[in-house]
């Protein structure tokens, strides 16, 4: 498959490339004033969020480190199972540095609120948000990316590292997949 979403009718484009990539620019200079002359640790959350931090992270004009975790809450569908595991672990201890978790998307919630929970105790200087899209009319759990790249209607998107079943992940838009099929 190319990583256009070309001819396929169940792909409409909802964030073009160009808009993606300066948004990410704009995100990451945010980033680069708020932690001026400090560190910054970036967590990927995997898979999702894969894409967005290689961008991301190129455009931090800091001293940068990265990490990833990865969670299942998803199962194969389009719908939350609302239970969130871990299933890779952070490599390394991130006690005293300024984290910032980086997302694909926040949904509903439950997959941040988790992470936060988690890695909160772990003690780190600072931890905050950056997510490439937020759908808030969908939050079940109160959370919010300290830095967000869009804000979205609820419709199910893949490209740009987000995924149905594993596929689409490598489309350079971010579009919208109708109408729900089985992977
Ligand atoms: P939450 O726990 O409901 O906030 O969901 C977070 C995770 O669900 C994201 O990191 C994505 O991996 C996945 N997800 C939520 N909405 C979408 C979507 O529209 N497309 C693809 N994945 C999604």
């Amino acid at each position: 498959m190319s990583a256009t979403a070309g001819k396929n009718k169940r792909l409409k484009v909802l964030i073009r490339r160009s808009a993606i990539e300066k948004r990410v620019r704009q995100v990451a200079q945010a980033i680069t004033k708020d932690f001026q002359g400090e560190r910054v640790h970036l967590i990927g959350v995997l898979k999702g969020a894969c894409i967005f931090l290689s961008d991301l992270v190129r455009e931090i004009s800091l001293e940068t480190s990265i990490d990833f975790i990865a969670v299942s809450s998803y199962g194969k569908g389009k719908e939350s199972s609302g239970q969130v595991r871990v299933l890779k672990d952070l490599d390394s201890s991130i006690e005293g540095l300024n984290v910032i978790l980086v997302e694909d998307i926040l949904d509903t919630g439950l997959t941040l609120s988790y992470l936060l929970r988690v890695l909160q105790q772990r003690k780190p200087k600072i931890l905050r948000v950056a997510a490439l899209l937020d759908k808030p009319s969908r939050r079940l759990k109160p959370v919010e990316g300290n830095y967000v790249g869009f804000t979205i209607p609820n419709e199910f998107v893949v490209g740009y590292g987000l995924d149905f079943g594993e596929r689409y992940r490598n489309l350079k838009d971010v579009c919208i997949l109708n109408p729900p099929v089985t992977p």
